[in-house]
């Protein structure tokens, strides 16, 4: 079989799926953003891609931060809750049932049920079309103590995370290999 040609549309899938948390400790709102991703190893750079129109995009632009906190299946629905809502008129964290976590360097919280919370600092804001691609520096990773070995290490593995493909959400299955595995010597 051969295969159907599309006009232009973003279909690099899957991607991760994530609660973008902005805001301080009492004004805080919940975002859920798949346009994310890594953009840099060193500084540690990432980037959201938020439309300006959307209540969390002032609150980013005023504090010039916010966390990304990776999601699981246990927080699929409330991913897509907070993707459906506007924080104009719902307090997320409250109707979700989520907890708010003081972070490490910024004063936005985090998400207590995420595996993870990454701290970001704004560093450009790159207007494109639809969206605003918010290019940020990680300040800090907060990882959930739960998820660490005796030995210290991360199982990355066991946190069950989601990704998001085409409007759906999905497992991650099975581990199919490790970096490198295809030029490994026995
Ligand atoms: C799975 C999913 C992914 C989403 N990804 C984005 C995104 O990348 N950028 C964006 O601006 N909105 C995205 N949205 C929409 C916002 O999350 C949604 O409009 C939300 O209600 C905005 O919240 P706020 O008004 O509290 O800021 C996504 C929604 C869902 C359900």
């Amino acid at each position: 079989m051969g295969k159907v040609t599309w006009k232009p549309g973003t279909f690099v899938y899957p991607l991760p799926v994530v609660m973008v948390t902005c805001g301080d400790m009492e004004n805080s709102n919940i975002i859920t953003v798949a346009w994310t991703g890594i953009i840099n190893s060193d500084p540690a750079m990432v980037y959201i891609s938020i439309r300006p129109e959307r209540y969390s995009y002032e609150l980013i632009k005023k504090t010039g931060e916010f966390a990304i906190n990776l999601t699981n299946e246990k927080l699929t629905y409330a991913t897509d809750w907070c993707g459906v809502k506007s924080g104009a008129k719902a307090d997320k964290f409250k109707e979700m049932k989520l907890t708010k976590e003081r972070l490490s360097v910024i004063k936005c919280p985090g998400i207590k049920e995420s595996p993870v919370s990454i701290e970001c600092k704004v560093k450009e804001i790159k207007k494109l079309g639809t969206h605003h691609m918010i290019i940020s520096e990680v300040l800090a990773i907060n990882a959930s103590e739960e998820y660490i070995d005796e030995k210290g290490a991360f199982d990355i593995g066991k946190c069950d995370l989601i990704a998001y493909a085409n409007g759906r959400y999905y497992s991650l299955g099975e581990q199919l290999g490790t970096f490198g595995y295809s030029v490994k010597k026995d």
